[in-house]
């Protein structure tokens, strides 16, 4: 089956919602994909779940592409974007350009996803005009926790609330052919959505939006940390790998692993030859 298109994606809006997930390596693409993920994002969310950093700040293009190479290993299916790390796209135009470009030339990316509204939007249609897709992301911004003074909701007062609505018009004139809303109020993210043209996919945004995205670990219970609100958890997977990695360790303690049927045999006429 062929991969699905941007437009294929924008036709959903208004239809039906879009289903999108972060990956970073070829197994949680593949499980991903066959699962009915529509939209996989290699998030620099890598940074924290996959690279133990305390923040997204850290992640270098070169970490990113290496795990979006992996994902596209990964995954034949769904639409692939990459997500623009921090100081890659904020210092201008030229190097946005060439940092996006490295997504679709080495990473297997389609599309990018940059941070930010108003003040990144003449960087976006930059990027977009140089024929590289770009998908939006305001509300809580990580890149900018420390400037908005932490993980917040965003939009809930009338000043912000207004910024929001700005941001998204700038960004669709800027040409975003899709726009993440997070930890916006559900109502404000009602309000953007019915106001752009292209899909809003939430996080953290309420039940309104185009679709939702949600970060790999989350979702499977990968990643034993502070669960925001948002978040919901289909499975423990960490508990089950510890369970499965504390009875391997246990065997090789009381030499239960490995058994007979897990050794190689060699010949007796072998064996006595070897000690004659
Ligand atoms: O990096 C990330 O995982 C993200 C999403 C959750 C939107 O940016
Ligand atoms: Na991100």
């Amino acid at each position: 089956m062929a991969r699905l298109t941007i437009p294929e994606i924008q036709a959903k809006k208004g239809k039906e919602p879009i289903v999108a997930l972060t990956a970073y390596d070829v197994i949680s693409a593949r499980l991903a994909e066959e699962a009915g993920v529509e939209l996989i994002l290699i998030g620099d969310s890598a940074a924290m779940v996959v690279l133990g950093h305390e923040d997204t700040l850290p992640i270098t293009m070169e970490e990113m592409l290496i795990f979006s190479r992996a994902v596209a290993r990964g995954a034949r299916k769904a639409l692939l974007v990459g997500d623009m790390p921090f100081l890659s796209y904020q210092t201008g135009p030229p190097e946005a350009i060439l940092n996006a470009g490295r997504f679709l030339k080495e990473g297997g990316c389609q599309a990018v996803k940059i941070e930010g509204g108003e003040e990144v939007s003449e960087i976006v249609n930059a990027v977009v005009k140089a024929g590289i897709p770009v998908l939006g992301h305001i509300g809580l911004t990580p890149q900018r926790a420390s400037a908005l003074g932490g993980y917040k909701v965003q939009g809930r007062d009338l000043d912000s609330a207004r910024k929001l609505m700005r941001d998204a018009e700038a960004l669709i004139s800027a040409g975003v052919f899709a726009l993440i809303l997070e930890c916006v109020p559900s109502e404000l993210a009602r309000r953007i959505t019915e106001k752009v043209p292209v899909p809003t996919i939430g996080i953290g945004a309420g039940p309104h939006t185009d679709g939702q995205i949600l970060v790999f670990h989350d979702v499977v219970g990968l990643w034993p940390r502070f669960k925001p609100k948002f978040v919901r958890t289909y499975a423990e997977v960490s508990k089950e790998i510890l369970r499965a990695v504390s009875t391997y360790a246990e065997d090789v303690k009381q030499r239960r692993f490995p058994g007979p049927e897990e050794s190689f045999r060699i010949s007796e006429e072998v064996l006595r030859a070897l000690d004659s």
